[in-house]
């Protein structure tokens, strides 16, 4: 028998793929970057965005000062695609939750940018490398592509990640309004431990009128969940669907964490109805 082997390529497309996967425009994508802020221990994360993704020069800055990436970091978790990060356990070194799941949550900015700039900093070494849409979907393979980094250098900057989304691809005015709404559904729970902050604001928890809440405010419930540890919570049901269209859990979504959770926590919803989980919401 002849000693010849055969080689698995993943051509540029992949990355289309993977993207178009991620369902596209800025709630996501930013969310995404908001999420890795997070794992990185960040205390703090600043979006900038646009109203107008057209005018000249409008790109979309999420700049956090959590721990940073090495050249060594970024090369072997930032560009793996599809790196499990929990595979360095469940918890942050600062002990949250790990938010990162699939290693291409950095692919979601190609839904809505031509290029995304990545400028990490750790221990006073910057890093600065150029992702190019079109120059990566339009190759024939893409492992072992080799990059060059725009900027490779020391530094007086703190620690922490900065993302640019340049060249957006949307044609739609972003509603600021939507927009923060969208992302503090999203970070309520984080918005505690880390300040999000979005053009000049600051993330708030949105105050929705609830018709029941258990335990009763303010009190929070407390449960030792196997696998979890111990849990504070509390459940909450609007006497209305949420109407958002940005709203980030789907009808089915909600279905499904609702009735993990309400199992889990050992509770049941009022007339353990499935449709009133359409009206839950909590945080
Ligand atoms: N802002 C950041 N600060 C530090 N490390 C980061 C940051 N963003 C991404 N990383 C690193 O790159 C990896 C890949 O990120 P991502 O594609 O979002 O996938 P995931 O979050 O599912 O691991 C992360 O696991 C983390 O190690
Ligand atoms: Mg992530």
């Amino acid at each position: 028998m002849e000693n010849r082997k055969l080689t698995m390529k993943f051509a540029g497309r992949f990355i289309e793929l993977l993207g178009q996967q991620m369902y596209g425009g800025p709630v996501p994508a930013v969310a995404e970057l908001i999420a890795n802020a997070w794992d990185a221990d960040a205390p703090r994360v600043e979006v900038e965005v646009p109203e107008d993704p057209n005018a000249v020069g409008a790109e979309i800055v999420v700049r956090d000062f959590g721990h940073g990436m090495s050249f060594d970091d970024l090369n072997n978790y930032y560009l793996t695609i599809g790196y499990e990060r929990r595979s360095r356990g469940q918890r942050t070194p600062g002990g949250r939750p790990v938010m990162g799941r699939k290693g291409i949550g950095k692919l979601a900015g190609f839904g809505i940018a031509e290029d995304i700039v990545v400028r990490s900093v750790r221990a006073g070494r910057a890093v600065e490398i150029l992702l190019n849409y079109s120059d990566l979907r339009n190759r024939q393979a893409i492992e072992g592509l080799e990059l060059e980094p725009t900027a490779d250098e020391e530094t007086t900057e703190p620690d922490g990640v900065s993302v640019t989304f340049r060249r957006l691809k949307l044609k739609r005015r972003i509603n600021l309004d939507s927009f923060m709404r969208s992302m503090s559904r999203r970070f309520a729970l984080q918005s505690d431990l880390m300040q999000i902050k979005i053009n000049t604001a600051g993330l708030t928890k949105e105050q929705l009128p609830l018709e029941h809440r258990d335990p009763v405010a303010p009190d929070w419930a407390e449960q030792e969940i196997e696998g979890l540890g111990r849990v504070k919570y509390w459940i909450g049901f609007l006497d209305a669907p949420i109407t958002d269209p940005e709203s980030v859990l789907s009808h089915t979504d909600v279905k499904r964490h609702s009735n993990q959770a309400l199992k889990r926590v050992g509770l049941q919803s009022p007339k353990n109805s499935i449709k009133k989980f359409s009206y839950s919401w909590g945080y």
